[in-house]
This record gives structure tokens, sequence and C-alpha cells, in this order.
């Protein structure tokens, strides 16, 4: 029975050495220790033995169940770490690898161009406002000297809401609503007014029916027209280039008397003649003029002590020039392959 003890023992601990994972292990401690094992059935038939052998038999039977209680142990403490080092091995993360790049938004190039323009006239002491989209017909047109049944209405197709109210076809009606507001004791005014207007024109390569406007706004004493042909100057040089001449001809707007509309010189060819300025030198950017009378004295401001001038320009057109867009609705039909060309410029200038 000692021998069969001895073989058991040896069997076992062969068996333990060999055993690689919990579940095996398990296995093992049922075969060796459980009741039906093969220590069991020995000490049933312990029973058997003469008075002599019973304690012999008795306490090898003892050390082998302990030292096999013992190593099985031992092994599911080794089983257990190596289970968390390979858990861990396999969660490991190698932080010096380049990580995955997220692609950053920039702003768009129509807002660059807005922004270029906001950021220019903020440097000569403008001050940026804003007015409603959805728009009085008296500020749309009546204040600006245009009023019911006036021809020059035809001029801008309109999306009207109710028989008062509209989508402003322009941002002049800004003018109106900050020169009814302004007090002079706070010096004179000057904005530039940026933002959506909308018309009712079929959308194509140059038209679209909403587009953005940036009206300028200047009011005070002595305004003279030489302050607007400087002023057109300076944003026809910092937009275009410090050699850009401009050149203004004689236009109508209802709202502004004498009223003009500026050119500058080519930019592409320097006024010789290219397909960009279609032969001419010259390229057309904005319309102009001195504030007209009535529409200062319609905003309650005198027109015999102040005057003024306005402008309104298309930052669309302006951004199609610069960057040689062919087809304003690249601007809005958020192409990314088109939004992305403009990006890399924009960080650089940020
Ligand atoms: N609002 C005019 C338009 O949409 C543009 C314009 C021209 C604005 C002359 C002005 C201006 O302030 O003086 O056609």
């Amino acid at each position: 029975m000692l021998e069969q003890l001895n073989a058991l023992q040896k069997e076992a601990e062969e068996s333990l050495t060999q055993v690689t994972d919990l579940k095996s292990l398990n296995d093992l401690r049922v075969k060796y220790l459980g009741k039906k094992g093969p220590m069991t059935e020995i000490m049933k038939q312990m029973g058997k033995l003469s008075a002599e052998e019973k304690p012999l038999v008795g306490a090898r039977a003892n050390e082998v169940r302990t030292a096999l209680a013992k190593q099985i142990e031992a092994a599911q403490a080794r089983l257990e770490e190596e289970a968390i080092i390979t858990k861990l091995q396999e969660e490991t993360i190698d932080v010096t690898l380049p990580g995955t790049k997220v692609g950053a938004g920039t702003p768009h190039l129509l807002t660059q161009v807005i922004e270029e323009l906001e950021d220019l006239f903020i440097g000569m002491g403008y001050r940026v406002a804003e007015g409603p989209e959805v728009e009085l017909d008296y500020y749309n047109f009546e204040a600006l000297n245009l009023p019911k049944g006036h021809p020059a209405r035809d001029m801008q197709d309109s999306f009207y809401i109710t028989e008062n109210t509209l989508l402003r076809t322009q941002t002049s009606p800004v003018q109106a609503r900050t020169m009814e507001k302004h007090d002079f004791k706070n010096g004179p005014i000057k904005i530039i007014c940026p933002g959506k207007v909308y018309r009712r024109d079929n959308d194509d390569a140059t038209h679209s029916h909403q587009f953005t406007q940036i009206e300028g706004l200047v009011v005070g004493e002595n305004i003279t027209f030489s302050d607007l042909k400087g002023t057109l100057t300076v944003l026809a040089k910092k937009m275009f280039g410090d050699d850009r001449e401009i050149r203004l001809r004689p236009s109508f707007f209802p709202f502004t008397e004498p009223s003009v509309e500026m050119d500058i010189s080519c930019f592409k060819c320097g006024g010789s003649g290219c397909r960009v300025c279609k032969g001419t030198g010259w390229i057309e950017i904005l319309g102009s003029g001195m504030v007209h009378p009535n529409v200062l004295e319609m905003s309650g401001i005198d027109s015999k002590k102040y005057s003024g001038f306005a402008f309104g320009m298309g930052p669309e057109r302006i951004a199609m020039l610069k960057y040689g867009v062919d087809d304003i609705r690249h601007l809005y039909t958020n192409d990314l392959r088109f939004a992305e060309q403009f990006a890399a410029q924009e960080t650089e200038g940020r």
C-alpha cells in the first residue's frame, strides 16, 4: 500500500509539472484529492491492514495528501500569475507609436475672406454691426430712398414674406437701422456690416439666391468724397496687392448721390489685359457713393450738418477673383475637395 501511495504521489507530481491552465489543474485536484479519487480509495482499504501497518500507511497517506495539496496550491498561484502577465502583455500599449491624426477643420474660404475684410476695417476704426435677415420693407427699401413703386426696386428681385416683410436683398438696411439709433455725441458712425442676403435669382456660375455682402458706412461732420476714395484705395491695396490702382466710374444707386462703381487695376496682368479682366485691364469690385441727403434725413440726421459715404461689396466675388474660383456654387456646395484647398493658408495666417 505504501508503494501504491508512492506511485500515486509520483504520478500526481508529474502531471502537476505539466499542467498549463487553471481548468486542467482543477481537474487534477478532483482526480487525486476528490472523494472518488485514489486517495479515498486507499483510505477505505486501511481497515484491512494490520495494527502495525495502519499508523505507517495512515501517516504516509496524510503526508502525500498534504504534499499534493501544497503543490496544487503552488501550481494554482503560478498559473494565476501567468494569466495576469499574459493579460497585461496583451493589453500593452506602445506609447511611442505615432497617434492617429485627427483632421482639424479650418474656416471656409468665404469666412476667411469676410474675416480678412473685417480685420482690415476694424484696423481703420470701424465697428462690426449686424441686422436681421428677415427685414421690414421700410428698412430694406423705403428708408434707403426707394419708396413703394419706385422702378429701381426691380434691380433686386425679392423674396417677400408678407406685404411689409422680406428676406433682405442687401445689407444696406443696416445703414438705416444704425443711423436711426446713433447719437453723434459718441463720435461719427463708422461701421461695416457683413451678412447674408437673398434674391430671387436662378442659381448659376455667377448667381446664387443667397449670398453675402459687406456694407460700409461712415457718417460724420466734413466727410467728403476724398475720404471715400482714400478708404477704397486702402481696401484695394490691402486685398489685392500694394501696386493696385483704383478707378471710379459714375453709377446709380438710389441711396447714394453721387454714386460710383469702383474698379481695381487687374492684379493678374497689371492692366495690360488678360482673361481675368476680360481684356480691359480693370476689374469691377464694388458699388459706393456719398449717402443721399434723403437717406440721412429719413433716419433723423441733419444732412446740412452731417455727410457720409457708403459702400457695398460681395465677399463671394472677392474670394472668386482672389483665389481663381470659377463658379460661385463651389462656395456653397460644401465639397471637401474644394474646401480643403484653402485650409493650409488659413492655418498659417492664424
Ligand atoms: N446694396 C447695393 C447692392 O446690393 C450695394 C451698394 C452699392 C451698397 C452702393 C452701398 C452703396 O452702400 O453705397 O447692389
